[in-house]
């Protein structure tokens, strides 16, 4: 590092840590990037939640991070995991804070925790348990003192764990950064003073922890000193730090977007989300996190919302299972390889722009040793573009950006995949005699001691504080003998309004009727005619809640259930209101109570056996038990067959399930070239958005596991499987010329004088073999991975090499040249070679 460096170093440390940090932090920050003992850091990222998916899969998602390129995990901190109840601490399990930090270290790599505490992040009331509701006086995320005070004493317990681990990089740990708040930014617009105020108090009182890290806040413009603000985003190069001294940092680079129950699934091609790095990195950025590198699964009832779906696979680079997603992972480790390449230049100062095009540019860092790294963008989605550069050509695909670690040689397009893509399957696990169920019948009507009533309508949180997801609201009709409808035949019309997310209707004990939000309109409202007979009839509605809402001002004032009015239409009388008389409440199931879901809950009451389980019933519960398969492919329930409800194995939740929602969306084509955004690449439409839930290796004994369903809506458990998910079909589709590391090596060592050819490399997953090559064509093949096609040039042995070096393989690689494939089928034609293998 040069002297003038040292000096600004010992400037800003001296200037922007002397009220809080201690001088001998070993991590700091300047202009261009962390400082970590001394040395700036270009540093990859990626989001791994610990509680989105079991202890036991921790090391593997980490070595698999590792593999990938990343020096850093982030993760947020779950406070209404690790606080259920006020004071009441909880730190087992797949809430072992520590345990997934220290497993971080061990692999060698960084951690950047965002102690929040407010999260976001698609996850129950963004994080906040939901006793703080019920502290008088509070109001969340603004300047309010009984809010601060239980914001400062978590955060003060969380950062006390970690010294008291020593986990913090001043003593010798992992952790780099922290995280304080999650993009109050825009919330603070909205509240004003108060907004501001509360967030200079959070941002003093983090930095007054002296963790001897820097504090991040991310989508907050007037972060203060020393706080350094990030970005969130799809794309972040237009970003600038609010200090210029503050280094360009990416917190949230959004590999893909999470699910709703009714929504499609989203997709973010590889392709794009390596040219948002590119392009951050190119114009300055240091630091960069994938959200979400793995999303995991909202078990039991973490997921936020409402109508966020238990999968939280994001499309990110490892998917729920924690299997590698090809090619987006190893198209982004062939990035991160490339990014690597160029440090020492990225590193050294800004870059110089040069422009070559109309949409054609260069970004240019040199170092005063002499180091020279470049990035040739082509902005146009649309075309590809010639350009020069130096005394070289190149040819830019649309859309893309071509790296250059010594400013000659390319070693990464964007564009320009070198890794293999998969497709995978879920297959189905014979289950020694199928699942075989028992049902028990949830009861709809009886009053019982647990119940309670009072006159009017009562906010459901308020009311449950979300002990269960279930609320019961239960009110008798008189309808009198000479009611003209009791003749005419013209049932009366029952109209319910709810503030969400769910509600079935049943009148005297029979189900009448279902009514349900989504994530944009969580109200809903039921309205149908309603079957009631002379004398007292029961009216009971079944409300329920699909996760608190995560995101939004005021969480204190968040409403759900029925706040009606409820009223009947047709009456003799005209309408009735019965929002005001006398209601009966009962807080969650007679299930749940019972604790069905459990061994000895289940155990404490009899169960129906034989046909009768089949049938289509609302409010059933159904139990089994199964041992554990061979071994060691993820497992998932394949749900398709059941309406709505929640899953257990041995006790604990899976989370819930709704296969019955359907995807509503459109489903087009998917080009990566032009802006992503979230609805653009969708799949799912018109199917179930989530019909696999994971179940964890680790929560299955070898025999005897119980699995428990509750089934609100009515569906089949002779459908439901034990599925394992493997790899189909493995890819590649490269191009005669496509740049590679080593090629690039050769080049730049002058070990070769002209161009190498690129491999095809295929490798199925462990314990799996090549079985028969799909497809194969070097020419001019269209189409993508499943459904290549020839093109007008093919040569004629694409099969051979492929049949001779891969068939009874783990993994095979073949050179993309045309003698390969029995000679150059098509002379001054740009070619590729396009190769399906299926694995078994
Ligand atoms: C961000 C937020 C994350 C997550 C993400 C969407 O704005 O910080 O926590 O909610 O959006 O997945």
């Amino acid at each position: 590092m040069g002297l003038k460096l040292v000096m600004w170093n010992v400037l800003a440390v001296a200037v922007l840590f002397s009220w809080v940090c201690s001088v001998e932090a070993s991590v700091s920050y300047d202009s261009k990037a962390i400082v970590i003992n001394g040395q700036r850091r270009i540093l990859i990222s990626g989001s791994i939640h610990y509680p989105r998916s079991s202890p036991e899969m921790w090391p593997d998602l980490i070595q698999k991070a590792k593999e990938g390129g990343l020096d850093v995990i982030q993760t947020y901190v779950f406070w209404n995991g690790h606080e259920p109840s006020p004071g009441k601490y909880y730190f087992e399990e797949n809430y072992d804070l520590v345990k997934f930090v220290k497993l971080v270290h061990q692999a060698g790599l960084y951690v950047h925790l965002r102690i929040g505490p407010y999260v976001c992040a698609e996850w129950n009331f963004g994080g906040f348990p939901v006793w703080l509701k019920y502290i008088r006086g509070i109001q969340f995320r603004t300047d309010n003192g009984p809010f601060k005070a239980q914001m400062q004493k978590f955060t003060t317990k969380i950062v006390n764990m970690m010294k008291a681990e020593r986990l913090f990089e001043t003593h010798g740990g992992p952790i780099i950064l922290s995280q304080i708040e999650n993009e109050y930014g825009p919330m603070e617009y909205e509240l004003g003073a108060a907004g501001r105020a509360y967030s200079q108090w959070a941002a003093h009182m983090a930095v007054g922890l002296s963790t001897g890290v820097p504090w991040v806040m991310c989508k907050q413009d007037d972060a203060p000193d020393p706080v350094i603000n990030a970005c969130n985003g799809f794309y972040c190069d237009y970003f600038s730090p609010n200090k210029a001294y503050k280094p360009k940092m990416w917190t949230e680079a959004w590999t893909g977007w999470y699910t709703e129950f009714g929504g499609p699934v989203p997709h973010r091609p590889a392709e794009d989300l390596a040219f948002s790095v590119a392009r951050f990195i190119q114009k300055g950025g240091s630091f960069i996190n994938y959200y979400m590198y793995h999303g995991g699964t909202n078990f039991g009832r973490t997921a936020g919302g409402p109508f966020i779906a238990t999968s939280y696979d994001y499309d990110a680079p490892l998917d729920e299972y924690g299997l590698l997603r090809q090619p987006k992972w190893g198209h982004l480790k062939d990035l991160h390889r490339a990014i690597k390449l160029c440090e020492p230049a990225l590193v050294s100062g800004d870059p110089t722009v040069v422009p070559l095009g109309n949409y054609q540019q260069a970004h240019v860092f040199k170092s005063k040793s002499g180091a020279c790294a470049a990035f040739l963008a082509n902005y146009n989605p649309n075309s590809y573009a010639k350009i020069s550069f130096g005394n070289m050509h190149y040819n830019l695909p649309p859309w893309s950006i071509s790296i250059l670690p010594d400013c000659k040689n390319t070693v990464y397009n964007t564009a320009r995949l070198g890794a293999q893509s998969a497709q995978m399957k879920m297959t189905r696990v014979p289950i020694h005699g199928g699942f075989s169920w028992q049902a028990y019948n949830e009861e709809t009507t009886s009053y019982e001691d647990t119940s309670f009533t009072v006159v009017g309508l009562l906010e459901q949180i308020n009311t449950t504080r979300d002990a269960s997801d279930h609320l019961w609201y239960m009110t008798d009709v008189k309808i009198d003998p000479n009611e003209g409808f009791l003749r005419s035949g013209k049932y009366p019309v029952l109209t319910v309004l709810s503030a969400g997310h769910a509600l079935h209707v049943f009148i005297n004990g029979q189900l009448s009727g279902t009514a349900y939000g989504s994530l944009e309109f969580p109200k809903l409202t039921f309205s149908s005619g309603v079957n009631l007979r002379a004398g007292i009839n029961t009216i009971t509605l079944l409300s329920t809640t699909v996760g608190l809402p995560n995101v939004g001002p005021h969480f204190e004032t968040w409403n759900a259930g029925v706040l009606g009015p409820v009223t009947l239409n047709g009456l003799n009388e005209g309408r009735r209101d019965l929002s005001w008389q006398k209601w009966s409440y009962k807080v969650g199931l007679k299930g749940e109570s019972l604790g069905l879901h459990s061994f000895s809950g289940s155990s404490s009451v009899e169960w129906i056996q034989g046909n009768f389980v089949s049938r289509k019933q609302p409010l059933m519960w159904y139990k089994t038990t199964f041992n554990a398969p061979a071994g060691s492919a993820p497992l998932a329930l394949d749900m398709g067959s059941m309406g709505k409800g929640q899953i257990w194995i041995n006790g604990r939740s899976l989370g819930r399930y709704w296969p019955a929602y359907k995807a509503s969306g459109s489903c087009g084509a998917c080009n990566y070239a032009g802006t992503y955004h979230e609805k653009k690449c969708l799949s799912n439409c018109g199917e179930a958005s989530q019909r696999w839930y994971h179940v964890p290796h680790s929560w299955l004994n070898p025999t005897g596991n119980l699995l428990v369903v509750f089934e609100e809506w009515g569906g089949d458990p002779n459908g439901i499987f034990l599925v394992r998910r493997d790899i189909d079909s493995v890819c590649a589709d490269i191009n005669e010329w496509q740049p590679t590391l080593m090629n690039w090596r050769m080049q730049t060592s002058g070990k070769a004088n002209k161009p190498l050819r690129p491999k095809a490399h295929l490798s199925c997953g462990p314990g799996q073999k090549i079985s028969s090559i799909k497809f194969a064509s070097f020419g001019t093949p269209v189409g993508v991975c499943g459904s290549f096609r020839e093109g007008s040039c093919h040569a004629h042995k694409s099969y051979d090499a492929f049949q001779r070096s891969c068939i009874g393989q783990n993994s095979c690689s073949v050179t993309v040249a045309p003698e390969i494939f029995g000679g150059d089928p098509c002379p001054n034609v740009m070619k590729k070679l396009s190769v399906e293998a299926i694995c078994s």
